[in-house]
């Protein structure tokens, strides 16, 4: 099974990232083969629909991890009550083609307080616009479930991540399964 995790954070130093990476390691401990895209690290150009930027690197990648994904395992940070514009842009570089029918995970970082489910609603609002089966349950974290170093830490906060990874897992192996009958 592969699933694509995606860092949907533009900044340096990111708890979105935090939490991307710590359901990269959850799933690679169950023997998923992992992709991980992070549009902080993985400088996209804005996109114009210029067929030429399909040639850019980071695109190529994104395109083609994409592809090749089963599942997704997506996270955003809020940012004035949506997701980043650095993760929308990426995601406009994609289409149904690579989302339909293929389960995705979404989460958020957000400031605190009700924070993360606005961003949260516009994510799911847009895999839907991409065919994407996004599962019900979602996770918004904040501030006080990283560490200094702003890893995902707080246990409460990584047994929910962890409890969306088998939903995850479960999902996409139905998937497959009817998909090979
Ligand atoms: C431009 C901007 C807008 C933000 N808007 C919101 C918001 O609407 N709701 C919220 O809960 N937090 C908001 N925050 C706080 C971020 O969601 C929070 O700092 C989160 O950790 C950012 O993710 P990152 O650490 O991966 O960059 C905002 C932060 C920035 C920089």
């Amino acid at each position: 099974m592969k699933i694509l995790v995606m860092n949907g954070s533009p900044t340096a130093e990111s708890r979105t990232r935090g939490i991307a990476e710590y359901a990269a390691n959850v799933l690679q401990e169950k023997g998923v083969e992992v992709t991980f895209f992070d549009v902080g690290k993985d400088r996209l150009p804005l996109y114009t629909g210029d067929t030429a930027e399909q040639e850019n690197e980071a695109v190529r990648k994104l395109v083609k991890a994409a592809d090749e994904a089963q599942g997704f395992f997506v996270c955003t940070p809020e940012y004035h009550n949506g997701m980043s514009g650095a993760l929308k842009n990426a995601l406009d570089f994609l289409t149904g083609a690579q989302f339909k029918n293929k389960p995705a995970v979404i989460t958020a970082a957000a400031g605190g307080g009700k924070g993360g489910i606005n961003a949260l609603n516009n994510l799911r609002t847009v895999l839907r616009g991409l065919y994407s089966l996004v599962i019900a349950d979602q996770f918004v974290a904040d501030p006080l479930h990283f560490n200094d170093e702003r890893e995902l830490t707080e246990e409460l906060a990584t047994l929910r991540v962890n409890a969306l990874i088998d939903q995850l897992v479960d999902l996409t192996k139905l998937v497959l399964s009817n998909s090979k009958n």
